[in-house]
């Protein structure tokens, strides 16, 4: 989603500026725009598009060390360059660039206008500076502060002052902000992906701080008043500059890396053993987890699918009752928050809004949240104080692949711990335990022969509808399939439990229509048998993610793609595989954008 850049430092700033909007392209935006600071006053150039247009377009800057930037993705009025940050007050003399949204914007807009300001734009955005402006007494910081004090909604913002070319001022109230502080250079981001190029220093900022920043660093204070201590994190060493690695997409790097991935996850977790598991950062004793008497994850996309998966081994394994929900539907529905429930915040980015919400309602409530995250020092991480990294390392394509398995993975481990402290014995749990160890091995081994993902590439790229269907461990897995194929190709798709599929889809269905069905080896397969010869005999054709070796569905099917043999509760891990490649491959066959896909973002950082 919107992303946030700015620089104050020796250097000039427009080439920084511009390449920390290209780090930033991956979080999804349909404009980007700068704003350069010298004594002469402000500079800005905006472009509808890609940032690579607005690269065209800056040219001739003046001399400046200090800038804002931003890539928008639109809320507040159309894709327009009159609503591309940055925004100015009326004399424009002070830039703003906003991730949020100002939820009381009709009423403050309609207090200026009666003031005499005249609007640019339709963003919410718009008011900041010219609230700025109203408050601006000759100190910066102040202004800002008493601007705000005035504002509804969430907001990461930077401003910069034609009279104050030596400073810049951020605040954040929901809208992730962290600065890097350099060698006599300080940068600002609403994402340390774009910070790692200058400096791994960084200072992260919490809501209604306010910031003010020089050149030599930052001082931290609170929106209401007071000084704010706060600690200089570093952003880990293995956190990553992304980098394609030779291949043409982010998501095709990210699909193969997942044996890599995987590994990273389960390093140091498992005791072979001891037929058990240990996440460190969730701080239980088996004591802890023997009171655990219901688990709950919450997320969003992809990250809701794989607490499902979760959810279903915890059920499974552990025998105790388990669920996902889907964030924003649980944060906004006054939820009971059971006292001896564990709650799992699942999220890739750790900044998404409705599951950080989902957060602060259970923790409200008085529930214990942990975060299943893979940024490290995220704001979801840090709001649950506890809980466990996934490491899948830095994931770009917006379309999510390798974080899906490392949440599945994590979830499993801690399921293996969950369950030791039930009834799983020490001979079963050195089983999971070693079915879980294997598993990066078995995701290599398919990845080396996927199979004939071409052949399904003919039957799906032209169709005017696809049904994926699974049962068991295999739904959640259908879901995300087919949430792949919706991101990157747009080819019109849904996923339904096998057993409902009667109960409507099968309306859908015509001569040729590709079903693509996942039925691994495990307790449900003989009843997908079923599911695959009904609608065969309604015209559709099959592609069958099938266990290596089973003749039968490998006949039934139009395509059959073998997967390694897993046991069933790893088997989401190897039979998502295939999907993620049928939905790359099908958006190379369109000529989609693959890394960033239409309307999507990567973080979705609004309600
Ligand atoms: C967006 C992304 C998805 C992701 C979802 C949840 O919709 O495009 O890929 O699954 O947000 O994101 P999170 O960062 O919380 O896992």
């Amino acid at each position: 989603m919107c992303g946030i850049i700015a620089y104050i430092g020796p250097e000039e700033a427009l080439p920084r500026l511009l390449e920390g909007l290209k780090r930033l392209e991956y979080r999804g935006y349909d404009s980007a725009g700068v704003a350069l600071v010298d004594e002469s006053g402000i500079w800005t150039r905006r472009e509808v598009g890609r940032v690579a247009g607005l690269v065209r377009k800056a040219v001739d800057p003046p001399h400046a060390t200090v800038g804002i930037a931003h890539t928008r993705w639109a809320t507040h009025g159309g894709v327009t360059l009159a609503n591309t940050h940055p925004h100015m007050d009326g004399p424009e003399r002070i830039a703003v660039v906003h991730n949020g949204i100002i939820e009381n914007m009709d009423a403050l807009k309609a207090q200026l206008e009666a003031e005499g300001v005249e609007f640019r734009s339709e963003t919410d955005t718009e008011v900041l500076p010219h609230l700025i402006r109203r408050h601006y007494k000759g100190d910066p910081l102040q202004a800002v502060r008493s601007a705000l004090a005035h504002v509804h909604g969430s907001y990461g913002i930077a401003v910069a002052f034609a009279e104050h070319p030596d400073l810049l001022i951020a605040a954040r109230f929901g809208s992730p902000l962290v600065i890097g502080l350099g060698d006599g250079e300080t940068v600002l981001a609403s994402d340390p992906q774009a910070i790692v190029a200058h400096t791994r220093r960084v200072l992260y900022l919490d809501d209604r701080e306010v910031a003010l920043i020089t050149a030599e660093g930052a001082s931290v204070q609170r929106l209401d008043g007071g000084e704010v201590d706060r600690d200089v994190s570093l952003i880990e060493a293995d956190y990553g500059v992304a980098d394609l690695a030779g291949h043409p997409h982010f998501m095709s790097k990210e699909i193969w890396e997942q044996p890599e991935s995987l590994r990273r996850c389960l390093r140091g977790r498992i005791q072979r053993e001891h037929g058990n598991a240990k996440l460190g950062g969730l701080n239980m004793s088996p004591r802890d987890l023997v009171n655990v008497r219901e688990v709950v994850t919450v997320g969003c996309g992809t990250a809701f699918h794989a607490g499902m998966v979760g959810s279903m081994a915890i059920e499974h394994l552990a025998r105790i009752p388990a669920r996902a929900e889907v964030a924003s539907e649980f944060r906004n529905r006054h939820p009971i928050i059971g006292p001896d429930t564990l709650y799992f915040a699942v999220s890739q980015s750790g900044e998404t809004a409705d599951t950080l919400g989902a957060i602060e309602e259970i923790q409200v409530k008085g529930g214990q949240v942990m975060g299943v995250v893979n940024v490290v020092g995220s704001t979801i991480a840090r709001t649950c104080g506890a809980g466990t990294y996934v490491y899948a390392g830095p994931e770009i394509a917006v379309a999510s692949t390798k974080a899906f398995t490392s949440q599945v993975t994590a979830m499993l481990v801690f399921t293996l711990m969950l369950a030791r402290t039930r009834n799983l014995s020490l001979a079963q749990g050195e089983g999971m335990a070693e079915a879980l160890l294997t598993a990066p091995d078995k995701v290599s081994e398919y990845l080396a022969d996927p199979g004939p993902i071409d052949a399904a590439v003919e039957l799906v790229k032209d169709a005017r509808y696809c049904l994926f269907m699974g049962r068991g461990f295999s739904y959640p897995v259908a879901l995300e399939g087919a949430l792949k194929l919706k991101e990157i190709t747009y080819v019109p798709c849904e996923a339904y439990p096998a057993g409902e599929m009667k109960h409507g889809p099968i309306a859908m269905l015509e001569k040729g229509t590709p079903v693509i069905v996942v039925a691994p080896r495990g307790s449900q397969r003989d009843k997908v048998i079923s599911n695959i010869k009904e609608v065969e005999a309604r015209g559709a054709k099959c592609i069958i993610i099938h266990t290596q070796g089973d003749e039968e569905l490998a006949r039934l099917a139009a395509v059959s793609i073998p997967v390694p043999d897993v046991r069933e509760f790893v088997s989401p891990l190897v039979t998502v595989l295939p999907l993620q490649l049928l939905a790359y491959k099908v958006g190379l066959a369109l000529g989609r954008d693959i890394d960033k896909p239409r309307n999507l973002a990567k973080s979705v950082t609004v309600e």
